[in-house]
């Protein structure tokens, strides 16, 4: 295992400024994060992106930190991590409610692959608010999201609501 790759999963539909707090947050502790959009907890209906252009999206954010890879994956969290050589995980908790989950979530992973270590991370508190969904809604109903994702992916969201709209 190597101890300087962090995993960073979980569904980005799409990247918001709050991951990408969390991303280079990670990137001041590991050499190296692999962000793994996971397609078995994300193919719902509402699903603004497609996973592989969620990946594409990811990669160029980052087309300029040759730290950060991005890619998708089926299956256990746990699996991907140990065929990427990665026994640590990285998740952002927002808030209290945020908890719960994430600690159910880290301790089946770690009876699954006892291995695993996960690194919680408190985002920047202007971003413990967001939400991937609550972007896709307000971009969707014509509000402005640029302090909440990258130019890039603004543009992608913008686009996609227009092509919507001319259907
Ligand atoms: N900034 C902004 N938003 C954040 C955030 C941050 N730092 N951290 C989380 N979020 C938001 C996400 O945008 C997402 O918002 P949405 O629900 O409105 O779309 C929400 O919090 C939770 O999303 P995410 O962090 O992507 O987690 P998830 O619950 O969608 O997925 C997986 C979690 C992918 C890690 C988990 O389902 C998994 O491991 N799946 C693979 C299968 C598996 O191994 N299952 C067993 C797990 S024990």
């Amino acid at each position: 295992m190597n101890d300087s790759i962090a995993i960073y999963p979980g569904s980005f539909d799409p990247l918001t400024l709050g991951h990408d707090d969390i991303v280079r947050r990670g990137l001041r502790l590991v050499e190296r994060v692999i962000i793994g959009v996971a397609e078995t907890a994300t193919q719902s209906k509402s699903g603004l992106f497609s996973i592989e252009e969620r990946v594409a999206l990811i990669r160029e954010v980052y087309a300029d930190e040759p730290r950060v890879e991005a890619t998708s994956f089926q299956g256990l969290t746990v699996d991907f991590a140990r065929s990427r050589g990665a026994r640590l995980m990285i998740r952002g908790l927002r808030a209290v409610s945020d908890f719960e989950y994430e600690f159910q979530m880290a301790l089946m992973n770690r009876s699954l692959w006892p291995e695993v270590e996960v690194l919680f991370m408190a985002p920047d508190v202007r971003h413990t608010f967001l939400s991937s969904s609550l972007v896709r809604e307000v971009a969707r109903l014509g509000g402005d999201v640029t302090e909440f994702v990258s130019a890039i992916v603004k543009e992608r969201m913008d686009e996609r609501f227009a092509e919507s709209a001319s259907r």
